[in-house]
């Protein structure tokens, strides 16, 4: 079977790619197990200074799997997805993240918790949340408005608008962008170049511009509970099943 998430490590950078671009690299409980047991060695493996995700394909990633959403909802603290995130608000090393088409869902609550984000001129980043009957989550509530203002938050969250890869540079959600075949170079190129910077120094740096992580971390446990109780929701079953029918969905 292919590995759904494959990881390498290069000069002192490791490398997670989402790995299943037939199915736009959306996320299953497995993936995220892995990504959390790649990002947990990193933590403690001097050999790894920064840390780069990227996606297969045309997309970065679609978003957590909604067979997975509705088959196995992932609740509580040891849902894979769950620990993800944390490792996401715990990250001491640097995330730099490839944005290398569509990032839906966690694909772009991820990139609130990145330190550089470079997306290709193709990509194209959506929350669609409320579509789904969900709510936001990985802190995003919080740290969506607090980057690009409540009122292009409320369009990206409750319309489920896309952005563009230039829309999304002058909001500040990414930090540059980059024509489709230059991305990955780019990308690792900043990896490694972090990967050479003084260790300590930047982690401390990391830590003072993430501010209060707390407060980051308790508003991702109060979505985390109110996103949990959605996913038992006959709105989301709704909303899912008009997904895999290829139909609008019909909230009534
Ligand atoms: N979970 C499970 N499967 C997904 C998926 C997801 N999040 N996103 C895409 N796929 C699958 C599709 O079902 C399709 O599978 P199939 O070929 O077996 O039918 C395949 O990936 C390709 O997707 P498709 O919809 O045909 O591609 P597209 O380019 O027309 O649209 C998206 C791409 C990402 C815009 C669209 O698939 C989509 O809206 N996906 C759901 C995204 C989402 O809501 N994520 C969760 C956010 S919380």
């Amino acid at each position: 079977m292919t590995d759904l998430v494959t990881t390498e490590i290069r000069d002192r950078v490791l490398t997670i790619t989402f790995n299943r671009a037939d199915k736009k690299n959306a996320l299953t409980h497995a993936m995220y197990a892995k990504v959390v047991d790649a990002m947990r060695a990193a933590e403690s493996d001097s050999g790894v200074r920064a840390i780069l995700f990227t996606g297969a394909g045309d997309s970065f990633t679609a978003g957590n799997d909604l067979a997975d959403f509705r088959d196995t909802p992932p609740l509580g603290a040891d849902a894979p997805v769950t620990q993800f995130l944390q490792c996401l608000l715990t990250a001491r090393k640097p995330l730099v993240m490839a944005v290398n088409g569509l990032a839906v869902g966690v694909g772009l609550t991820m990139l609130l918790h990145a330190d550089i984000v470079y997306a290709s001129e193709s990509a194209t980043l959506s929350a669609p949340f409320v579509d789904l009957a969900l709510v936001p989550e990985a802190a995003s509530s919080l740290l969506l408005p607090a980057r690009v203002g409540h009122a292009r938050a409320a369009e990206i969250f409750m319309l489920g608008k896309r952005v563009k890869a230039q829309e999304a540079l002058a909001m500040g959600l990414v930090s540059a962008v980059f024509p489709d075949g230059e991305l990955a170079d780019a990308a690792f190129a900043a990896a490694l170049a972090l990967s050479k910077k003084a260790p300590e120094a930047l982690a401390l740096t990391k830590k003072l511009m993430r501010g209060d992580l707390d407060v980051v971390g308790a508003r991702m446990a109060e979505e985390g509970k109110l996103f949990g109780e959605r996913l038992k929701s006959p709105e989301l079953l709704e909303a899912i099943m008009a997904f895999m029918q290829k139909r609008p969905p019909n909230f009534g």
